[in-house]
């Protein structure tokens, strides 16, 4: 994609005209969700065929990720939003003459509506899933405070930009989204244009913190970090604690050095391993803000993952890392097995957590730790009341 701010401006005005995100959300009573918090692919196709014509040309291309006749572009969309869609390179011209985007949807999400990746789960995919969108890119956004008026704002693994917006719509001064995805940090930024929002947000590609400048301070910090478990080394770790999300921990090293006196954050962290409904990563992550000065509190939920799905995952990102699969690989994976299946105390699952934090207020008691969220059904707490 290339920035052009007129172009996305126009694009903007089309679609808040067609009323895209208004017809999205009829059509999400109809097609259930996946675990992805995309609609089902099929049953999302089969209902945008009930759409008027000119929906159905703009589902098709922007919702399902297809390729469309170039007739019926042209009837359904009007010529200048056709030409800032191709200024962009938001659509393209196949050598079959049909048009489609690169491997990219628009998504209306908590009022803005979102350029993203289509998700590897849609046949529909073309290109590799950079702009990475899912579950949790809702579930962190519904936990934004409702006002950041005139604070500065940091969103650490910034993806599409979707947190990063939401903070700047709700009165941010200065927002700085960081990302380690060069085509998602160009995607984020054509997003800040897309909604309105360029003037007060920033978005720079980033390992971590590596682009926050020395001296820079936030009072407000959220960060969704990747979705995947992860080895930081390529070596079984010594405990099944090891297997998590690196990033957080390298994020967690320098935060504290660029949190302004009224900080506050939210970080959320996926699949964690679990031991009787609490997770080792949430103990060390608040041990280490309790250290700096920081009160936590965590929302805990179940994930539905089992240890099968973790692995698989795992073994992605070991054969990725690795450039294909290999005998090492192979062996990391089962090494990681053999950790998780000799757990002591025994693990429970796996724990999706949003880990809250701000400056300890003086009344608040030190290092206290409020965990809430729903617990796992058990037969005490599902039984019939009648
Ligand atoms: C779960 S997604 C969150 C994206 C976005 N904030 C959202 O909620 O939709 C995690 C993002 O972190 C990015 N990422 C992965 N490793 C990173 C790193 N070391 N530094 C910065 N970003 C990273 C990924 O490319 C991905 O966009």
């Amino acid at each position: 994609m290339k920035i052009h701010a007129p172009a996305l401006s126009v694009i903007r005005e089309f679609l808040d005209d067609a009323l895209y995100a208004l017809v999205d959300l009829r059509l999400s009573f109809e097609v259930e969700r996946a675990p992805t918090g995309f609609p089902r692919f099929q049953p999302l196709q089969q209902i945008v065929g009930r759409l008027d014509a000119s929906h159905q040309v703009l589902f098709r291309l922007f919702r399902v990720g297809e390729a469309v006749d170039d007739a019926a572009v042209r009837a359904a969309i009007p010529g200048r939003v056709l030409e800032a869609l191709q200024e962009v390179e938001l659509l393209e011209r196949e050598a079959s003459g049909q048009w489609r985007t690169p491997s990219l949807l628009i998504v209306p999400a908590e009022g803005m509506n979102l350029i993203v990746s289509v998700p590897a789960s849609y046949p529909t995919l073309t290109r590799p899933c950079l702009t990475w969108f899912d579950l949790s890119s809702f579930v962190v956004a519904r936990a934004l405070p409702g006002s950041l008026q005139g604070q500065r704002v940091l969103d650490i693994c910034s993806g599409s930009g979707l947190q990063s917006l939401l903070c700047a719509a709700r009165g941010a001064s200065h927002v700085v989204g960081l990302e380690l995805h060069e085509d998602a940090v160009l995607i984020s930024r054509a997003n800040a244009h897309l909604n309105g929002l360029d003037a007060r947000v920033e978005f720079r590609a980033s390992n971590a913190l590596s682009a926050v400048k020395d001296g820079e301070t936030f009072d407000f910090v959220v960060c969704n970090t990747p979705y995947d478990p992860m080895l930081g080394a390529l070596e079984v770790p010594a405990s099944v604690e090891g297997v998590g999300n690196s990033v957080l921990w390298t994020v967690l090293e320098r935060l504290p050095a660029h949190l302004s006196p009224r900080a506050r954050g939210i970080l959320g962290t996926w699949r964690a391993v679990g031991h009787q409904g609490s997770t080792a990563a949430l103990r060390r992550a608040s041990e280490r803000l309790e250290k700096e000065g920081f009160s936590t509190s965590a929302y805990v939920d179940r994930a539905p993952d089992t240890v099968e799905s973790v692995l698989k995952t795992l073994q992605g990102h070991v054969d990725q890392r690795e450039g294909g699969p290999t005998p090492r690989g192979a062996e990391l994976v089962q090494g990681v097995r053999a950790l998780f299946q000799g757990s002591q105390p025994p693990m429970d699952g796996f724990y999706n957590q949003l880990i809250f934090f701000r400056k300890e207020r003086p009344d608040a008691p030190v290092g206290s730790r409020a965990i809430f969220g729903l617990s796992a059904p058990t037969p005490a707490n599902t039984a019939s009341k009648a």
